[in-house]
Protein backbone atom coordinates (compact mmCIF):
# COMPACT_ATOMS: atom_id res chain seq x y z
CA UNK A 1 0.00 0.00 0.00
CA UNK A 2 1.43 3.70 -0.80
CA UNK A 3 1.84 5.56 2.13
CA UNK A 4 -0.29 9.12 1.55
CA UNK A 5 1.74 11.80 2.87
CA UNK A 6 -0.68 14.86 4.69
CA UNK A 7 0.78 18.15 4.58
CA UNK A 8 -0.65 20.15 6.89
CA UNK A 9 -1.96 23.98 4.84
CA UNK A 10 -1.18 26.94 6.28
CA UNK A 11 -3.77 28.87 6.98
CA UNK A 12 -2.93 32.99 6.87
CA UNK A 13 -5.23 34.28 9.94
CA UNK A 14 -6.56 37.59 10.25
CA UNK A 15 -4.74 40.36 12.55
CA UNK A 16 -5.93 40.51 16.36
CA UNK A 17 -9.57 41.26 17.23
CA UNK A 18 -10.63 45.25 16.99
CA UNK A 19 -14.05 46.97 16.99
CA UNK A 20 -14.27 47.03 13.27
CA UNK A 21 -14.42 44.37 10.82
CA UNK A 22 -11.17 42.46 9.82
CA UNK A 23 -10.42 42.07 6.14
CA UNK A 24 -7.65 39.55 7.77
CA UNK A 25 -3.73 39.49 6.07
CA UNK A 26 -4.20 36.88 2.79
CA UNK A 27 -1.28 35.95 1.30
CA UNK A 28 -1.48 36.53 -2.87
CA UNK A 29 -3.80 33.12 -4.50
CA UNK A 30 -5.78 32.51 -1.14
CA UNK A 31 -8.91 33.06 -0.24
CA UNK A 32 -9.89 35.78 2.70
CA UNK A 33 -11.15 34.10 5.61
CA UNK A 34 -13.75 37.04 6.18
CA UNK A 35 -15.78 38.32 3.97
CA UNK A 36 -15.76 42.32 3.33
CA UNK A 37 -18.39 44.14 5.36
CA UNK A 38 -20.42 44.62 3.02
CA UNK A 39 -21.95 48.14 4.39
CA UNK A 40 -21.63 50.13 7.86
CA UNK A 41 -20.61 47.92 11.06
CA UNK A 42 -23.59 47.99 13.33
CA UNK A 43 -22.22 45.94 16.38
CA UNK A 44 -18.70 44.47 16.36
CA UNK A 45 -17.96 40.81 17.09
CA UNK A 46 -16.85 41.85 20.43
CA UNK A 47 -20.17 44.02 21.24
CA UNK A 48 -22.24 40.92 19.81
CA UNK A 49 -20.32 38.73 22.61
CA UNK A 50 -20.37 40.87 25.61
CA UNK A 51 -24.35 41.36 25.33
CA UNK A 52 -24.60 37.79 24.29
CA UNK A 53 -22.86 36.86 27.94
CA UNK A 54 -25.09 39.15 29.46
CA UNK A 55 -28.31 37.96 27.98
CA UNK A 56 -27.07 34.25 28.84
CA UNK A 57 -26.53 35.13 32.63
CA UNK A 58 -29.57 36.69 33.04
CA UNK A 59 -31.59 33.38 31.50
CA UNK A 60 -29.09 31.28 33.76
CA UNK A 61 -30.56 33.49 36.50
CA UNK A 62 -34.41 33.30 35.32
CA UNK A 63 -34.52 29.52 34.54
CA UNK A 64 -31.90 28.32 37.03
CA UNK A 65 -34.60 25.30 38.17
CA UNK A 66 -36.55 25.06 34.91
CA UNK A 67 -34.69 23.13 32.57
CA UNK A 68 -35.74 25.18 29.05
CA UNK A 69 -36.13 24.10 25.62
CA UNK A 70 -35.01 26.90 23.89
CA UNK A 71 -36.33 26.94 20.63
CA UNK A 72 -33.88 28.62 17.63
CA UNK A 73 -35.95 29.40 14.38
CA UNK A 74 -33.92 28.66 11.58
CA UNK A 75 -31.90 29.75 10.03
CA UNK A 76 -31.13 33.16 10.75
CA UNK A 77 -30.53 32.33 14.58
CA UNK A 78 -28.07 29.39 14.06
CA UNK A 79 -25.27 31.85 15.44
CA UNK A 80 -26.61 33.39 18.26
CA UNK A 81 -28.19 30.43 19.22
CA UNK A 82 -24.80 28.76 19.23
CA UNK A 83 -22.81 31.46 21.29
CA UNK A 84 -25.76 31.62 23.78
CA UNK A 85 -25.90 28.41 24.92
CA UNK A 86 -22.16 28.43 25.76
CA UNK A 87 -22.95 31.14 27.81
CA UNK A 88 -25.60 28.87 30.22
CA UNK A 89 -24.42 27.07 33.07
CA UNK A 90 -28.16 25.95 33.86
CA UNK A 91 -29.37 22.46 32.52
CA UNK A 92 -31.15 23.67 28.79
CA UNK A 93 -32.12 21.33 26.04
CA UNK A 94 -32.44 22.44 22.68
CA UNK A 95 -34.84 22.63 19.39
CA UNK A 96 -35.59 23.91 16.32
CA UNK A 97 -38.15 25.27 14.16
CA UNK A 98 -38.20 26.44 10.66
CA UNK A 99 -40.03 29.05 9.33
CA UNK A 100 -40.42 30.54 5.70
CA UNK A 101 -41.84 34.30 5.70
CA UNK A 102 -39.25 35.92 3.80
CA UNK A 103 -38.01 36.37 -0.02
CA UNK A 104 -35.28 38.96 -0.61
CA UNK A 105 -34.77 41.77 1.63
CA UNK A 106 -38.94 42.46 2.34
CA UNK A 107 -41.76 40.72 3.96
CA UNK A 108 -43.88 38.66 1.55
CA UNK A 109 -46.44 38.20 4.71
CA UNK A 110 -46.84 34.97 4.21
CA UNK A 111 -45.30 32.84 7.24
CA UNK A 112 -44.99 29.04 6.36
CA UNK A 113 -43.91 25.95 9.05
CA UNK A 114 -41.12 24.05 7.15
CA UNK A 115 -39.89 22.01 10.49
CA UNK A 116 -41.52 21.14 13.40
CA UNK A 117 -39.99 20.84 16.77
CA UNK A 118 -38.86 17.13 17.29
CA UNK A 119 -39.70 17.63 21.23
CA UNK A 120 -43.08 18.04 23.45
CA UNK A 121 -43.09 21.26 24.82
CA UNK A 122 -46.26 20.58 26.85
CA UNK A 123 -46.02 21.43 30.48
CA UNK A 124 -42.04 22.50 29.70
CA UNK A 125 -41.08 25.88 29.76
CA UNK A 126 -40.17 27.11 26.14
CA UNK A 127 -37.59 30.11 25.36
CA UNK A 128 -37.97 31.03 21.57
CA UNK A 129 -34.48 32.57 20.20
CA UNK A 130 -35.20 34.37 17.12
CA UNK A 131 -32.51 36.34 15.09
CA UNK A 132 -34.56 39.53 14.62
CA UNK A 133 -38.24 40.45 14.96
CA UNK A 134 -39.20 43.17 12.25
CA UNK A 135 -42.74 43.22 11.72
CA UNK A 136 -43.93 40.64 14.07
CA UNK A 137 -46.11 38.48 12.49
CA UNK A 138 -43.10 35.74 12.17
CA UNK A 139 -43.00 35.79 16.50
CA UNK A 140 -46.60 35.97 16.68
CA UNK A 141 -47.39 33.06 14.20
CA UNK A 142 -44.91 31.22 16.28
CA UNK A 143 -45.74 31.82 19.32
CA UNK A 144 -49.54 31.11 18.70
CA UNK A 145 -48.44 28.09 17.16
CA UNK A 146 -46.49 26.79 19.96
CA UNK A 147 -48.99 28.30 22.91
CA UNK A 148 -51.44 25.78 21.30
CA UNK A 149 -49.02 22.77 22.84
CA UNK A 150 -49.40 24.10 26.46
CA UNK A 151 -46.40 25.04 27.37
CA UNK A 152 -45.26 25.42 31.32
CA UNK A 153 -44.20 28.99 29.76
CA UNK A 154 -43.37 30.61 26.30
CA UNK A 155 -40.82 33.42 26.35
CA UNK A 156 -39.00 35.03 23.88
CA UNK A 157 -35.71 36.18 22.93
CA UNK A 158 -34.66 37.58 20.25
CA UNK A 159 -31.42 39.22 19.52
CA UNK A 160 -32.34 42.20 17.51
CA UNK A 161 -35.10 44.42 17.69
CA UNK A 162 -36.51 46.41 14.97
CA UNK A 163 -39.87 48.27 16.03
CA UNK A 164 -40.09 50.67 13.97
CA UNK A 165 -42.12 48.68 11.25
CA UNK A 166 -43.90 46.68 13.87
CA UNK A 167 -47.31 45.07 13.56
CA UNK A 168 -48.54 42.25 15.97
CA UNK A 169 -46.66 43.98 18.94
CA UNK A 170 -46.08 41.38 21.67
CA UNK A 171 -44.06 41.62 24.79
CA UNK A 172 -40.12 40.76 23.94
CA UNK A 173 -38.50 39.02 27.29
CA UNK A 174 -35.18 39.74 26.09
CA UNK A 175 -33.25 42.07 23.71
CA UNK A 176 -29.88 41.93 22.38
CA UNK A 177 -29.90 45.23 20.69
CA UNK A 178 -32.49 47.72 19.18
CA UNK A 179 -31.94 48.09 15.67
CA UNK A 180 -32.69 51.47 13.19
CA UNK A 181 -35.11 50.38 10.17
CA UNK A 182 -32.36 49.51 8.00
CA UNK A 183 -31.98 45.57 6.27
CA UNK A 184 -29.52 44.18 8.08
CA UNK A 185 -27.17 41.04 7.48
CA UNK A 186 -24.24 38.95 8.99
CA UNK A 187 -24.09 36.70 12.70
CA UNK A 188 -26.56 34.39 11.23
CA UNK A 189 -28.86 37.11 9.28
CA UNK A 190 -28.77 37.01 5.64
CA UNK A 191 -29.46 38.78 2.43
CA UNK A 192 -30.25 35.64 -0.64
CA UNK A 193 -28.52 33.39 1.96
CA UNK A 194 -25.52 35.53 2.18
CA UNK A 195 -23.49 37.15 4.70
CA UNK A 196 -24.56 34.83 7.27
CA UNK A 197 -20.79 33.67 8.40
CA UNK A 198 -19.91 37.56 8.79
CA UNK A 199 -18.79 37.63 12.99
CA UNK A 200 -20.64 41.28 13.04
CA UNK A 201 -23.55 42.74 11.79
CA UNK A 202 -23.73 45.89 9.03
CA UNK A 203 -26.26 46.89 7.15
CA UNK A 204 -26.58 45.62 4.16
CA UNK A 205 -25.78 48.67 1.28
CA UNK A 206 -28.32 49.59 -0.30
CA UNK A 207 -26.39 49.53 -3.43
CA UNK A 208 -25.79 45.74 -2.99
CA UNK A 209 -29.64 45.61 -3.45
CA UNK A 210 -30.96 45.29 -7.09
P1 LIG B 1 -41.08 39.79 10.86
O1 LIG B 1 -41.33 40.99 9.98
O2 LIG B 1 -42.08 38.71 10.62
O3 LIG B 1 -39.71 39.26 10.32
O4 LIG B 1 -40.92 40.18 12.29
C1 LIG B 1 -38.91 38.43 11.00
C2 LIG B 1 -37.98 37.72 10.03
O5 LIG B 1 -37.68 38.53 8.88
C3 LIG B 1 -36.33 38.48 8.56
N1 LIG B 1 -35.78 39.85 8.65
C4 LIG B 1 -34.54 40.17 8.35
N2 LIG B 1 -33.51 39.42 7.94
N3 LIG B 1 -32.15 41.34 7.91
C5 LIG B 1 -32.31 40.02 7.72
O6 LIG B 1 -31.35 39.34 7.35
C6 LIG B 1 -33.13 42.17 8.33
O7 LIG B 1 -32.93 43.38 8.50
C7 LIG B 1 -34.40 41.54 8.56
N4 LIG B 1 -35.59 42.02 8.97
C8 LIG B 1 -36.41 40.96 9.02
C9 LIG B 1 -35.72 37.53 9.55
O8 LIG B 1 -35.62 36.27 8.95
C10 LIG B 1 -36.68 37.46 10.70
O9 LIG B 1 -36.70 36.19 11.31
MG1 LIG C 1 -35.49 34.62 10.95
Amino acid sequence: MTDVAVVAREIVLPSPASDGPVAGSVAAGEQPLITEAPGEVLFSTEAIQRRVRALGAAIDTDYAAECPILVGILRGSVAFLADLIRTITVPIEVDWLAISSYTGHSSSGVVRLLKDLDSNIRGRHVLLIEDIVDTGLTINYVMRLLQERQPASLKLCTLLNKSARRIADRPIDYVGFDVPDAFVVGYGLDYEQRYRNLPYIAVLDPALLP
